[in-house]
């Protein structure tokens, strides 16, 4: 491990050690996806599930919307802002791991709350015609625009769109990357800050979060 990635190590721990304590469902939840699945990698972890917790918090929303469960951990972070009457829709493809984020959320205070559809979210949104208070884009980068075009048309002013991996380990300032999952989340980024009717930011944490709040 080089210096710097020490130091990136050392730096993560100061975070987690300094910020709100990790609920023991998503301590746990988190355990058995490095255990059980092999990219393990993608689960949003400690310090962004604090965060997804935290927004979803200041905001209540009535109506969730994530595109890309994988395990549950971002799901079960952002329902914690959920309040008595709100629903959080979670959406994946992969049929194979469904049993892991439906044991958790079995598991969880928010079961009656959470919605998990098996499917594409390409055609699963289309089926959901719900106002979105607060959305979380998390899966295929190569449809990031479609699915915000998906989503446009159900938000309301003060709605909260959260896109992850939006840096894409830095191939966003990379000339030579021209792979379609780069250019996909290049261009939402570049429409997103030039449109109007959004303000929006992208946080560096983990691989970049977008924040973006409709006007
Ligand atoms: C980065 S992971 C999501 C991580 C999760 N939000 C978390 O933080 O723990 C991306 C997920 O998107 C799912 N996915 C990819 N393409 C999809 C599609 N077209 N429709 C629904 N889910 C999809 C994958 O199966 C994978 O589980």
């Amino acid at each position: 491990m080089s210096y710097f990635e020490e130091l990136d190590k050392e730096m993560d721990r100061y975070l987690e050690d300094n910020a709100s304590e990790e609920p023991a469902i998503l301590k746990k939840l988190r355990k058995e996806t490095y255990q059980k699945t092999t990219h393990a990698s993608m689960i949003s972890g400690y310090l962004q599930g604090r965060l997804l917790s935290i927004i979803s918090n200041m905001i209540k929303p009535k109506n969730i919307l994530e595109i890309g469960t994988f395990t549950g951990y971002s799901a079960l972070s952002i329902a914690e802002g959920l309040p008595q009457d709100g629903k959080l829709y979670t959406i994946d493809k992969n049929e194979d791991l469904a049993y892991l984020p439906q044991k958790y959320f079995e598991e969880s205070e928010y079961k009656d709350k959470i919605e998990f559809i098996i499917g594409d979210a390409k055609e699963e949104i289309k089926k959901l015609d719900k106002i979105w208070d607060l959305v979380f884009i998390d899966a295929d980068k190569e449809s990031y625009l479609t699915y915000f075009e998906l989503i446009k048309p159900n938000l309301v002013s003060g709605s909260i769109i959260l896109v992850d991996n939006v840096l894409w380990h830095g191939k966003v300032i990379q000339e030579s990357a021209k792979d379609k999952s780069t250019e996909q989340i290049k261009l939402v980024n570049k429409i997103v800050s030039e449109d109007p009717d959004f303000e929006n930011l992208i946080l560096p944490l983990r691989d970049g979060l977008h924040l973006i709040r409709k006007k």
